[in-house]
């Protein structure tokens, strides 16, 4: 069985101040029995490592670049991210593919990277509603893996957490159902199990309106190994039950 894991994805949010009462509350909550997260903005890594450093809760980047190093301006590589203290790397989050075009084949390779430098990746995937709504769900989630999955080769899925988002469930307050979860996570790890000996072991998370009162419901659903949370990250007592529930 894998293990439960609560990332919290902060996005575009925070300042040094709001960070500072945010993170206290989490550096506060003592042990919470479940592996965590929280995915900070780059510049605030090392304002997150020093206020997390007694806590159990370790750190997260939103991307990784594919690239190493070079004239690539503008981009974070994997190293700079370990050096910061990172453990996990989204890559492949919705909103990177639908704002930045960002595709199949470059997430493949963002995970590739972040494992090249001892990140684990956070592979996000899942429908759009229109995808949804055309009967097309299963038929995406599969494009999307079978993307990673053919630049990282089978063996390699075992050092990868995946999480799945349906699109039309992020921000808007209306998380997917258990049974719609259920469908989706049982799927992916059929997928998994075709291609790794580990297949049950790599963790499955599922994203898109967590919130304190739908987590405990959520994370029962087999094959849910904890959750992606977005909203719900940016209040510590919300993340903080948010995790007790995993
Ligand atoms: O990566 C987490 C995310 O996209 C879900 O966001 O705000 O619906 O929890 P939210």
């Amino acid at each position: 069985m894998a293990d439960k894991l609560v990332a919290g994805n902060w996005k575009m949010h925070g300042s040094l101040a709001a960070n500072a009462a945010l993170l206290g509350g989490l550096a506060s909550a003592g042990e919470l029995g479940v592996s965590c997260a929280v995915c900070v903005p780059y510049p605030y890594l090392a304002q997150a490592r020093q206020c997390l450093e007694a806590a159990s809760i370790v750190l997260g980047a939103q991307d990784v670049s594919e690239f190493a190093a070079g004239a690539y301006t503008g981009e974070v590589s994997g190293a700079m991210l370990a050096e910061f203290g990172c453990r996990y790397a989204i890559v492949g989050h919705s909103e990177r593919r639908a704002l930045f075009g960002e595709d199949d084949a470059t997430v493949g390779r963002k995970a590739a990277a972040a494992l090249a430098a001892e990140l684990v990746p956070i592979v996000c995937v899942g429908e759009t509603l229109a995808e949804r709504d055309a009967g097309a769900t299963l038929a995406v989630i599969r494009r999307q893996l079978d993307a990673v999955a053919a630049v990282l080769g089978g063996a390699a899925l075992a050092r990868v957490v995946l999480a799945y988002e349906p699109v039309w469930a992020i921000g808007t307050g209306r998380s997917a159902t258990p049974v719609q979860v259920g469908e989706v996570h049982g799927a992916i790890r059929a997928w998994l199990g075709e291609r790794c000996a580990q297949a049950a072991a790599v963790p499955i998370l599922y994203g898109g309106s967590v919130k304190p009162d739908n987590a405990a419901e959520l994370f029962a659903v087999k094959d849910v190994d904890g959750g992606l949370v977005g909203g719900a990250s940016l209040v510590a007592e919300d993340f903080l039950a948010i995790c007790r529930a995993a």
